[in-house]
């Protein structure tokens, strides 16, 4: 249903570069009851130096805080120097984390206290199998694998920063590894490449994911499964709690020491308690050892954020997609640009780690990294720039009136955008063709993104037909057809979004299982489906639609029928809490809800079977059925 901007899911400006900026006192109280290993990280600025989405999620899911910066390094190191496979992961690991230790101080202007990286890997008969690069490539990997027992090794690597008096920057690596067996079942030609087209094989190692689809492939495992998605947390705690707990690596301590002391090299071993406390009192007097990290994050962020929503709406990623590497004389003459400006802006989507700048000879050149090249050009498939130009245009001026939010409890929208229109019950965001379709694609683009995630959350084979009320543009529709074939899929919203959806059918994929029904979920009777999805409609609706909505899927729903809801979940130490509670403040009438209130509202409404998955990215999922 398009009722912009209340469903919008906001992406406030800090979080667009931090992916995780967690309250302090929520995530402690967290991480105290559960690990007190992982709080002992708390105050200290812990980079992540990965891109992977599932080691964020594991290192997310139990209240770690951290800044994510993915590593440049290339993993392109000789395995023939390696004379056992994990060596060369763990090698990897320490290279990506030791690149990013090293970069920031210069790109990010901060020092970060621990980087850690992690590489996987998967071998077979002594052989390191890699991501697959095409599809017939992921068929060659995973007919290696299959009907055999296999090993999946992660390599880990924490780097311990130490900024020394005289401004030298000290690094100790601590590095390990992990070994986990997996058996794979003996698997039809059709199964495999049924896998292959589902899109998963491609970015992972050994060209499967344990966690989603992959899991089907897999007989038995024999280790730590979470090793398998790609790192070995408990083994992680472990070397934490070595590194922490231990009183003569104390690396808190050992800072203190040495930076009251301005000696450089390791505690003597009887060096006392009393002394060691002294130094700690001495130094927690200096300021470099209380610089408050995290406010100095937020006072950049919306900076950072504008570069970001800047550069791509002067289209410079599609730009630098085009050619190889472009000078900044080159990009400004492009987007008709100055060039101290160009300059200027091209050097900050550097120093935020969105582009590479490269030295040619005597050229100064800029290229995009790989995760700019998937994410921010805009002919991707999973493009976000739609999302990211709503986000400047609709979003960015609702946050410049938050003051007065704040002071009246209603939404800036006219403040911001100038006087309603004729109906404002229907769309908060007027009426007009042009918004309409704005508000779409960058739905679109988010749901995309997030689609495949949701559509993995649960085992869906029981149901036959779905019907994704207020589905839009069909993104999350298709992400659930391609996922589950034989699942058909209705998507229910008002006459005028569907008239426009012709505009976003996905090429090159099936369409036939998803159809199109105009109708308002209030007022017209629902389509006949087994399972009925409501991807961010109910965060936004006040109290009573809420009831109304779910007091009619209620009624409607058989048992063994269900209700998915996808929405951001307002748990401690998920991506989701910061990220919805900063939602909140442009004030539209819906409430934001953690996992537990969803459930106990299906619950309610009689889906008391619930299941919950926190997915790491855009939206969770919960799952209620009736018994
Ligand atoms: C800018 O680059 C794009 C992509 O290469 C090209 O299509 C366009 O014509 C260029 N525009 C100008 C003004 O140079």
């Amino acid at each position: 249903m398009l009722t912009s901007p209340g469903r919008v899911r906001y992406f406030p400006a800090c979080l667009l570069v931090k992916v995780c900026t967690f309250k302090s006192e929520d995530s402690h109280k967290l991480t105290m009851v559960l690990n007190p290993v992982i709080s002992k990280l708390s105050g200290k600025l812990v980079v992540l130096a990965s891109a992977s989405p599932r080691r964020l999620e594991i290192l997310t899911n139990v209240g770690m805080r951290f800044e994510v910066v993915p590593s440049w390094f290339k993993e392109n190191l000789d395995k023939a120097l390696f004379k056992k496979p994990y060596e060369y992961a763990v090698e990897t690991a320490k290279q990506k984390a030791l690149e990013v230790a090293k970069r920031m101080p210069f790109k990010h202007l901060k020092t970060p206290d621990i980087v850690i990286g992690a590489d996987t890997i998967v071998t077979v008969g002594g052989l390191i199998l890699e991501k697959p690069v095409d599809k017939q490539d992921a068929y060659r990997i995973l007919s290696r694998l299959n009907g055999k027992e296999h090993s999946v090794y992660t390599g880990v690597a924490i780097i311990l920063c130490h900024e020394k008096e005289d401004q030298e920057i000290e690094y100790k690596v601590v590095d390990f590894y992990e070994e986990t067996k997996v058996k794979f079942a003996d698997l039809s030609e059709e199964m495999l490449w049924e896998y292959i087209h589902s899109g998963e094989p491609m970015d992972k190692a050994g060209g499967y994911g344990i966690q989603a689809l992959g899991g089907m492939l897999v007989e038995h495992v024999q280790g730590d499964f979470l090793n398998v998605v790609g790192f070995p947390l408990n083994h992680f705690c472990k070397e934490l709690d070595k590194i922490f707990n231990s009183p003569s690596s104390d690396t808190a301590d050992r800072r203190c020491t040495l930076a009251a002391e301005g000696m450089a090299g390791e505690i003597p071993e009887d060096h006392s308690s009393a002394v060691r406390k002294r130094n700690v009192a001495q130094c927690g007097s200096r300021d470099r050892f209380e610089f408050p990290h995290r406010i100095a994050d937020l006072l950049d962020g919306f900076k950072a954020s504008k570069a970001l929503f800047t550069a791509c709406k002067l289209k410079v990623f599609d730009l630098l997609a085009s050619a190889e590497y472009l000078s900044a004389t080159q990009v400004a003459g492009n987007i008709s640009g100055s060039l101290m400006g160009t300059e200027r802006l091209l050097d900050a989507v550097v120093s935020l780690g969105l582009l590479e700048k490269l030295k040619l000879g005597d050229t100064i050149a800029y290229r995009n990294t790989e995760q700019t090249s998937r994410y921010l050009v805009s002919t991707s498939e999973l493009a976000l720039n739609e999302y990211i130009l709503y986000c400047d245009e609709r979003v960015w001026p609702l946050f410049t009136h938050l003051e007065q939010s704040v002071l009246e409890g209603v939404s800036q929208h006219d403040h911001a955008f100038g006087k309603r229109c004729e109906e404002p019950s229907k769309h908060a965001c007027c009426n007009h063709r042009e918004k309409q379709l704005q508000f779409m694609k960058a739905m679109h683009s988010m749901a995309k993104v997030a689609g495949s995630h949701v559509a993995t959350a649960f085992d869906l084979s029981s149901f036959r037909t779905a019907c994704d009320l207020g589905g839009c543009t069909g993104a999350m529709a298709f992400a659930f057809s391609k996922v589950h074939p034989a699942l058909s899929v209705i998507v229910f919203d008002l006459p005028a979004v569907v008239e426009m959806c012709a505009h976003f059918h996905p090429r090159g994929q099936d369409l036939s299982r998803v159809t199109f029904v105009a109708g308002d979920f209030f007022s017209d009777d629902l389509p006949k489906a087994d399972l009925y999805i409501l991807a961010r409609i109910l965060h936004h609706l006040p109290a009573e639609k809420v009831h109304a909505l779910l007091s009619k899927l209620s009624e409607i729903c058989k048992p063994g029928c269900g209700v998915l809801l996808s929405e951001i979940f307002l748990d401690e130490g998920t991506r989701g809490q910061s990220s919805g509670i900063l939602q909140a403040l442009t004030m539209t009438q819906g409430v934001q809800r953690s996992a537990a209130e969803y459930s106990l509202l299906l619950q309610k409404y009689g889906f008391t079977q619930v299941s919950i998955k926190h997915t790491g990215n855009f939206l969770d999922a919960i799952l209620g059925v009736k018994p």
